[in-house]
């Protein structure tokens, strides 16, 4: 049945954003949705209005886009759950736009936390902090810490400013999907589900933040992201790995290890991940491709250089470095599902501090198959 223009999904758009052509094609692909181009003030005026109406719209930030709800509002949170599909034991990420907003969701910020703070935001760090208990449960999934972040975009931030509270922040991604980094990628899981997506270009990061505890002097990495354990060590205090980080990690030297529990973004196609010299890779592929060729498989190449890709379905270049491939990893596996692709070959690294967070999310999505060919 045809929705009618109160029921679509509002893709808000710049009316001054200078990539037009590109996103002009978005009109007619989504039935369920509905294009504003406007000036920026009355884009986030527009946006700002359903989310107080505990509503759902999607903000675009540094790392991935995230679905966007008043952090105060359970009604709101409410939504994110259903929408998303998530288990409501998975606690959220808080997005602030000031440190005055922190009132709104801690009793007290240590003065590491601040000093980190002043360092790092706004960016992708989301730090763990004592929660008032006077918020949602659905928030914190009962916990007595709140994770809380000012993330460096500066429409989510003028959003989150005129809605005047917090906003709760999941990837804008169905359940299984991989997170989206452009509004576009959004739309494609929750069009029609949702209020609206402000469209904030393709975020530069291209993975979710680090997410860290304070705990007994330590910092304590639970999700390693674009900044390092190297960029907090200058801190004074010792920095480590949760430990759940690093035993699935050990598992993973059994290639292609089924690892179902900790396959979390994961593309429609079997994914493996080849640490090691050029020439070891270009042969391992080579020959990977001409026996996937003769079962009628489909292949994909991710990340290499054009000439390990000869032969394959479909080629990607991620650019050479382990933050290039994180900004482009996400967008890469939705093509391949796009492209039917059912054998998906991707360059990784040896899991050293500036790798771990690209490791970390190549381990989730091929389910742990890393091939070490050192
Ligand atoms: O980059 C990001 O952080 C993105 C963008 C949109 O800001 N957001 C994001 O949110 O990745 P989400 O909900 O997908 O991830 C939140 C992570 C989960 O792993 C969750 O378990 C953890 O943070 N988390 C949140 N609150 C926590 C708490 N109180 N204690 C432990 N872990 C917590
Ligand atoms: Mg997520």
């Amino acid at each position: 049945m045809a929705k009618t223009d109160r029921e679509k999904t509002i893709l808000w758009q710049l009316e001054e954003a200078d990539d037009l052509l590109q996103r002009r094609s978005l009109d007619s692909s989504y039935p369920e949705v509905r294009i504003q181009r406007l000036p920026v003030e009355q884009l986030v005026f527009e946006a700002a209005q359903h989310l107080r109406a505990d509503e759902l719209v999607a903000f675009p930030t540094e790392t991935v886009y995230g679905l966007g709800a008043s952090a105060v509002s359970s009604k709101a949170l409410l939504r994110v759950f259903a929408a998303k599909k998530r288990p409501l034991d998975n606690p959220l990420i808080a997005h602030v736009s000031s440190l005055t907003q922190l009132e709104q969701l801690t009793t007290h910020v240590p003065s590491l936390a601040q000093q980190l703070m002043d360092a790092f935001w706004p960016g992708p760090l989301s730090i763990l902090l004592p929660a008032r208990r006077d918020l949602p449960k659905e928030l914190t999934a009962g916990l007595p810490t709140v994770a809380v972040r000012m993330p460096r975009h500066p429409l989510t931030l003028a959003l989150i400013e005129e809605v005047g509270m917090p906003l709760a922040g999941p990837s804008a991604n169905r359940s299984g999907r991989p997170s989206p980094t452009k509004a576009q990628h959004v739309l494609e899981d929750l069009a029609g589900e949702i209020a609206g997506v402000v469209d904030g270009g393709t975020c530069s990061v291209g993975i979710e933040s680090t997410v860290i505890e304070i705990m007994d002097g330590r910092i304590v990495i639970l999700r390693p992201g674009d900044i390092t354990s190297a960029d907090l060590k200058s801190f004074g205090v010792p920095v480590v790995y949760d430990q759940h980080l690093v035993e699935p990690q050990e598992e993973a030297a059994v290639p292609r290890s089924p690892g179902q529990k900790y396959r979390h973004y994961a593309p429609r196609g079997e994914m493996r991940v080849l640490i090691g010299e050029t020439a070891a890779c270009r042969k391992y592929v080579r020959e990977a491709i001409g026996l996937a060729h003769n079962q009628g498989k489909r292949v994909a190449v991710l990340g290499f250089e054009s000439s390990i890709g000869e032969g394959a379905d479909f080629f990607l270049d991620l650019g050479n470095s382990s933050q290039t491939i994180a900004a482009h990893l996400y967008e890469a596996l939705r093509a391949c599902d796009e492209a039917a692709i059912d054998l998906i070959f991707v360059r990784g690294y040896e899991p050293s501090e500036s790798h771990f967070a690209l490791m970390n999310r190549l381990f989730k999505a091929s389910g742990g198959a890393f091939i070490d060919l050192r």
